[in-house]
């Protein structure tokens, strides 16, 4: 009834045949042997998440401290990876398919071995994943890791004035700033992993904030400030952020946490997505990621390149598009 494609056609957009594609070129390598190739059915996306490359080192940003991050490839440790790895977590949630949990149990092995990173509000962001990924496995190694970034969370990342979880990222201290995305970053993996420890305070410091983040009222300051600036500025059609909310939308209409009326406006974005992914399953038209700016201007030059986190936001969205067809 609502179907904007056939399901072969959808499932034809997140399944590949098995033909291994060559490697685009040479340029920096990505250690994890693609284990999708030969491995019927796989999603396209996926695979091309796991195999995005940045073979001229464009993107690759430089810390004062000798650190080199990469928010690009799959092999680095930035929130875009947290973000992929929750997306592939909700296809094996949907799949039960050990490929998909090996790619993610891979990814967390091989940043293991090379000693962590450093904390801060972005790279928190793969502990979502990881504390799901422990509540179905319970491989004992990940427990203090999920202990001390929690920790780190609950008690030490720097605080704004008013006990807000102040935006410091590998790049900059963002003395006093307070961005929302710091829910999926760090909120949403404390609550989970409090939950999963039984550390009842740190829900209890979270949730509230989730709730007061979500629930802002018509003539609340803050939604009024962030409606201005919406519709103040003119900048590209970053597909990315389409798939958040079509995934975003369609979720909450099945979950009934709003009318079924806003399902027509999900389903307009699903279709967008599904316009902009193209044959080897790369979601065009994202965004490199949002970096802090300090005039307009900055945002509208951010360049359109593949990324894993806009990868994965691609097929959530497709996914929770998938559920209309159970
Ligand atoms: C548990 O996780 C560690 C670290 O990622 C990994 O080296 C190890 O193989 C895992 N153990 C099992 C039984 O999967
Ligand atoms: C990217 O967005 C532009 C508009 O900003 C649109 O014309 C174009 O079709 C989009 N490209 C893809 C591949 O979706």
């Amino acid at each position: 009834m609502f179907c904007l494609v056939s399901l072969q056609e959808l499932l034809s957009t997140l399944f590949l045949s098995p033909t291994p594609s060559p490697p685009r070129n040479n340029g920096i390598r990505i250690h994890i042997e693609t284990p999708l190739h030969g491995n019927p059915p796989c999603y396209r996306p996926i695979n091309n998440l796991i195999n995005i490359r940045d073979d001229t080192g464009e993107f690759l940003v430089h810390l004062k401290n000798g650190q080199t991050i990469q928010a690009k490839c799959w092999n680095g440790w930035e929130w875009t990876h947290g973000v992929g790895l929750y997306g592939i977590w909700k296809i094996y949630e949907m799949t039960g398919k050990e490929l998909y949990l090996k790619i993610i149990e891979d990814w967390f092995a091989e940043r293991f071995m090379e000693g962590g990173t450093s904390k801060n509000i972005n790279t928190m962001a793969p502990f979502l994943t990881l504390a799901y990924v422990y509540e179905r496995t319970r491989n004992q190694t990940y427990l203090p890791w999920l202990d001390a970034w929690a920790e780190w969370a609950m008690y030490d990342l720097p605080r704004t004035n008013y006990g807000g979880m102040q935006h410091i990222t590998y790049v900059d201290e963002n003395e006093q700033e307070l961005w929302d995305d710091t829910l999926m970053m760090t909120v949403m993996p404390l609550a989970k992993i409090g939950k999963l420890l039984g550390r009842d305070d740190w829900c209890t410091m979270v949730i509230p904030e989730i709730l007061e983040l979500l629930e802002l009222d018509v003539n609340d300051p803050v939604r009024c400030h962030l409606c201005e600036t919406l519709e103040a500025q003119y900048s590209y059609l970053e597909a990315s952020a389409t798939a958040g909310f079509a995934y975003g939308i369609l979720k909450a209409v099945r979950r009934r946490y709003i009318g079924a009326e806003y399902r027509d406006v999900g389903l307009r974005a699903v279709q967008s997505v599904l316009r902009d992914v193209d044959e080897q399953g790369e979601l065009r038209n994202t965004s490199y990621g949002t970096p802090m700016g300090h005039d307009l201007q900055f945002y509208k030059d951010i360049p359109i390149t593949s990324m894993p986190y806009g990868q994965a936001m691609a097929i959530m969205a497709l996914a929770e598009y998938l559920r209309t067809y159970l």
